[in-house]
């Protein structure tokens, strides 16, 4: 049974959906506080050599083994790679790239429901006046953390189901749908960027009052912008650097794979994953790093920030501060934020729908509309846990399993199909078929040897990350008899400790309590 074939409209709705899966709530809310928390100018060095050596590469492979598998008419990552090694196994190693977006888009469109809501309450002035501490309260109290069992978050749930309705009334048009949003959220998206990037270059000193002693935007610019090389060699600075570079160019999901998988065969890849890939960039390392932190530093200092960074400046600390620009200033500009952020991760969160969709599709032979339904559903079964328990740390256990481990471990192993099983030399000649650019011959080089085994070390790091992540201090321990003392972020400890910490939480007696912290492995 064959199914009319979908491709894309045109060449630039194709970029602009790729530029949006790639530029999402990662640039601005993910980007500026990794930088911060991992020593700013000390951050960028290894950011970029990370985004040349896997990144890029990542891009490369992960476009032309989703164009090679339309070809086949397979649009889903089982398919796709099933077709490019013998054993069976790739298909299961495929499923990676289902389950990911499903735990992964649970929670984004939950983030997406915040921006929603938060471009409402700018418009009708509900943070005006507010004290910083109020406007923390008020986002507290929208999560529910200051609920208790008894009380029920309409109001949250109700925005969380309506964000979800709209991305699977958007799939369920395919890819004409997402190319639409694409098309008028990424402009929007970019413009709403500059204006406030904008007031965040010019700000400078001019937060400082009685209120506000001491602050200077330039102060986080420079923090972020003096590069710095003491920490080339923290294997801590290095996990970061490439977490992040994973996260934001949505490489190691599956969803760049669906993506390609409607172009046609004839059509360039290379030129567009670099250019989609450099969009990313653009909007992560220029607008993402104007916004947040000199505008924060502006008026709180650097010092606050350096204490507070974290995803919550977002949404409890930016609608105070542009309050300090007087009341229509303060909505216009809560719109601009709320509304990038919404455009940010929507079209993220629809190329989170597609691989479910897609290999519905390839298993089933399902139209969009039951992917589309299907999918919905099973985000809001994945979700419900995120919103209802958000004080229990739901979310953070997903964005740790489905945001940041399984992406490494796919990577991984889909960098080792495509060089060593699919071949370095057949794969070439897919990225290169109907290139309109000259890859450096280098890439090949890079790709076949130096991509897998970063990837092999950023796994490797990550499953035995030390405590407090000093590892110097570690190796020498090691090395004189000691021990290896793993950090709350290691996998291997991570795996040991799977539910305990939920278990604790919703323990109820003290004897319950400490039966159960015995059991925690430290
Ligand atoms: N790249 C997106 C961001 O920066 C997140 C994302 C990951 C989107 C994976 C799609 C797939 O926020
Ligand atoms: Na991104």
């Amino acid at each position: 049974k064959l199914m009319p074939r979908e491709a894309w409209g045109s060449r630039l709705g194709l970029i602009l959906a790729m530029a949006g899966n790639a530029v999402g709530l990662g640039n601005f809310l993910r980007f500026p506080v990794q930088a911060v928390q991992n020593g700013g100018g000390a951050f960028i060095f290894p950011y970029l050599i990370c985004f040349l050596l896997m990144g890029i590469p990542l891009l490369f492979i992960e476009w032309s083994s989703g164009r090679y598998g339309g070809k086949f008419n397979n649009h889903s990552t089982p398919y796709i790679m099933d077709g490019m090694g013998n054993s069976k196994v790739w298909k299961y190693v495929g499923v990676f790239g289902i389950f990911t977006n499903i735990a992964v888009v649970a929670y984004y469109t939950y983030i997406e429901s915040w921006s929603l809501v938060y471009i409402l309450h700018s418009v009708v002035g509900t943070f005006k006046g507010l004290s910083q501490a109020e406007v923390a309260v008020f986002f507290n109290d929208y999560v529910g953390e200051l609920s208790s069992y008894t009380w029920f978050p309409f109001e949250t749930v109700f925005f969380y189901v309506l964000v979800l309705s709209l991305n699977i009334y958007i799939l369920s048009k395919g890819l004409g749908g997402i190319e639409k949003v694409a098309k008028i959220g990424m402009p929007l998206l970019i413009l709403f960027g500059v204006i406030l990037a904008f007031r965040g270059l010019t700000l400078g000193e001019s937060g400082k009052s009685d209120l506000f002693p001491d602050a200077n935007a330039w102060d986080g610019l420079n923090f972020l912008w003096t590069p710095q090389f003491d920490s080339l060699t923290n294997p801590k600075v290095w996990l970061a650097a490439a977490g992040q570079i994973f996260f934001t160019l949505s490489v190691g999901m599956g969803t760049i794979q669906c993506y390609a998988a409607f172009i046609k065969a004839n059509e360039d890849i290379a030129l567009n994953a670099v250019s989609a890939g450099f969009m990313n960039e653009f909007v992560e390392v220029v607008l993402g790093s104007s916004i947040v932190i000199p505008i924060a530093a502006g008026y709180l200092g650097l010092d606050w920030v350096l204490k507070n960074a974290g995803f919550g400046m977002a949404f409890q600390t930016m609608p105070f501060l542009f309050q300090q620009w007087g009341e229509t200033a303060a909505a216009f500009a809560g719109v601009l934020w709320f509304g990038l952020l919404f455009f940010a991760g929507i079209t993220s969160s629809l190329a989170m729908g597609t691989p479910w969709m897609s290999f519905m599709k390839d298993e089933f032979g399902w139209g969009r509309n039951k992917g589309a339904w299907s999918f919905g559903m099973l985000a809001l079964t994945m979700g419900l846990p995120t919103v209802l328990l958000y004080q229990f740390g739901v979310f953070d256990e997903y964005d740790y399993w489905a945001g940041t481990v399984s992406l490494v471990i796919f990577a991984l192993l889909e960098s080792v199909l495509f060089s060593w099983v699919f071949g370095i030399d057949k794969g070439w000649n897919e990225i290169n078929e109907g290139s309109d650019i000259k890859i450096p011959q280098v890439y090949k080089f890079i790709i076949k040897y130096v991509t897998p085994l970063l990837l092999l070390f950023v796994f490797i790091g990550a499953l035995i990350s030390p405590y407090q992540n000093e590892w110097a201090e570690n190796i020498s321990s090691i090395m004189n008899g000691g021990n290896w003392v793993l950090d709350n972020s290691s996998i291997i400890k991570n795996i040991s400790n799977f539910g305990l910490k939920e278990q604790f939480l919703l323990a109820h007696t003290d004897k319950e309590k400490s039966f159960i912290q015995d059991k925690i492995f430290y």
